[in-house]
C-alpha cells in the first residue's frame, strides 16, 4: 500500500468506506491498494484514449504486477460519447470477456470516463466493484468522489444514472502532466470553490501560491489538491444523498454556471469556466443582499483571474440566462436555491432572492 502521507481521505458511505489516495506515481500501487480494499478476481481497465499509450500501459502493468489479470479497453471519452451507445459497447466487451460479479472495473480518465464507466459498473450484473482513477483535475477534486454516476440522453445531461460508490479512488498527480492548460484551469475553479465555501485557509493557499500551484511539481500543489479532495470527501460523507444542507453547497456558482453552459451552447465555455463566472454572479448577489462586502467579491475575482479563469461572459443576454436558471434541474418544483457566500470559507443557501436583484448581478458579469 501507499504511505499514509498520500491518503487524502476515507469516504464513509452507506455502501461502505473507501480510501482516496492523492500523490505522484501512486498508480504503481494500484494492485496492493485494490487488495487492501478487499478486491480480488480480474480487472477490467476502461480508459479514456487520451491516456493511451503511456499511462494506460503503466496502469495495466501495475495491475498485473499486483496480481490482477487485466483486460484493457480504450474509448474516446467526451460529452458526446457519454451516452447509452457507448455503454452498450462496454457491456458487449465485458460480456465477450465474461466479466463476473467478483471482478473489478477500473475507470481511468476525466469525469466523463468516471461517470460512464461508473454507470457501467453500477449496472453490469446488477453492480460490480469500481475503482476510480481520475486523470483530470476536475475529476480529481470533484467527480471521482461521491458515487454519482450517469450518462446523457439526447434531451439532457446526466439523466440516467445511479449512486454507485467506488471501492477506491486513486489519483496520480503525474497524470495531470498531459492535461491541456484550459482543462487544468477549469479544475482549479472547482478546487478554489471548495476553499471559498468551506475553508478560508485553503482559499489563502490558492491566493498566495498561484504560480507554484500551477507548476504541479511542488509538494505544496499536491498537498493543496489533497486538501481540496478532502473537502469533497467530507461533504459526501456528511450528506451522501444530497438530502441535507451540506452537499448542496458544492453547487456554488453552478446555477448561473449551468445557465451559461446551456445558453452559450455546450462546449463554448468549459464547465469550470462557466462555474467561475457563475461564482462571480453569485458573489454579486450576496453583496447586494448584504451578506458579504465588495472586498470579498474583489478577492474572489483576483484569485480566479490568477488561475486563468474568465470572470465575465460573452454573447449572452441576462434574460436568456435567467430563463435558463428556471429550468435548471436543481430548481425544479420551487424557487431557486441559491448558494451564497457569507464570508471567506463560509456559505449558506437562500431561496428568497428577488429576480430583479439576480438580474443586476447577472448583468454585471456580462461583457458589453
Ligand atoms: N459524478 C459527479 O459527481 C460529477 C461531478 C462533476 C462533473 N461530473 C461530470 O464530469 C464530466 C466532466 O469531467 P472533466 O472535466 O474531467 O471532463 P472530461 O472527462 O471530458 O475531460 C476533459 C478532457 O480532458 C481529456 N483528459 C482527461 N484527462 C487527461 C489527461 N490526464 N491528459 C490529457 N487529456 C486528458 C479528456 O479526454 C477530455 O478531452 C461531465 O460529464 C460531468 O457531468 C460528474
Ligand atoms: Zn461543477
Amino acid at each position: 500500500m501507499t504511505t499514509d502521507e498520500n491518503l487524502a481521505a476515507v469516504v464513509s458511505t452507506s455502501q461502505g468506506d473507501y480510501r482516496v489516495i492523492v500523490g505522484r506515481g501512486v498508480i504503481d500501487e494500484i494492485g496492493p491498494e485494490m487488495s487492501a480494499a478487499g478486491l480480488s478476481g480480474r480487472a477490467f481497465l476502461i480508459a479514456d484514449v487520451a491516456m493511451f499509450p503511456t499511462a494506460v500501459h503503466r496502469a495495466h502493468e501495475a495491475l498485473e504486477r499486483g496480481g490482477f489479470a487485466t483486460n484493457v479497453m480504450t474509448l474516446e471519452m467526451n460529452e458526446r460519447a457519454k451516452n447509452m451507445d457507448t455503454v452498450l459497447q462496454v457491456y458487449e466487451w465485458l460480456s465477450t470477456h465474461r466479466a463476473e460479479r467478483a471482478d473489478t472495473v477500473v475507470a481511468m480518465g476525466g469525469g466523463v470516463a468516471g461517470d460512464l464507466v461508473g454507470f457501467v459498473a453500477a449496472t453490469w450484473l446488477r453492480g460490480v466493484p469500481v475503482v476510480q482513477v481520475p486523470t483530470s483535475l476536475a475529476a480529481m477534486v470533484d467527480a471521482s468522489i461521491g458515487g454519482k454516476v450517469a450518462v446523457n440522453l439526447p434531451v439532457g445531461k446526466n439523466l440516467v444514472g445511479a449512486f454507485h460508490q467506488p471501492k477506491l479512488v486513486l489519483q496520480d498527480v503525474a497524470h495531470l502532466d498531459t492535461l491541456p492548460q484550459r482543462e487544468m484551469a477549469g479544475g482549479f475553479a472547482e478546487a478554489i470553490k471548495h476553499g471559498l465555501i468551506l475553508d478560508p485557509d485553503l482559499l489563502d493557499t490558492f491566493e498566495k501560491n498561484a504560480d507554484e500551484m500551477q507548476s504541479l511539481e511542488s509538494d505544496l500543489a499536491v498537498r493543496t489538491i489533497r486538501r481540496s479532495v478532502q473537502i469533497k470527501a467530507e461533504v459526501v460523507s456528511a450528506d451522501e444523498f444530497e438530502r441535507g444542507d451540506t452537499r448542496v453547497l458544492l453547487n456554488y456558482g453552478h446555477t448561473i454556471g449551468h445557465a451559461i453552459e446551456a445558453v452559450s451552447g455546450y462546449g463554448e465555455y468549459l464547465h469550470g469556466e462557466a462555474v467561475a463566472i457563475g461564482m462571480m454572479a453569485a458573489a454579486g448577489i450576496a453583496r447586494r443582499l448584504g451578506m458579504i462586502d465588495q472586498e470579498l467579491v474583489d478577492r474572489q475575482r483576483s484569485v480566479l483571474l490568477r488561475y486563468s479563469l474568465p470572470v465575465t461572459v460573452n454573447g449572452v443576454t441576462a434574460d436568456a440566462l435567467i430563463e435558463a436558471t428556471k429550468s435548471d434541474k436543481k430548481s425544479r418544483g420551487g424557487a431557486i436555491r441559491w448558494v451564497l457566500l457569507e464570508g471567506p470559507g463560509r456559505a449558506a443557501t437562500r431561496r428568497d432572492v428577488p429576480e430583479e436583484l439576480v438580474r443586476d448581478a447577472v448583468e454585471e458579469v456580462i461583457e458589453e
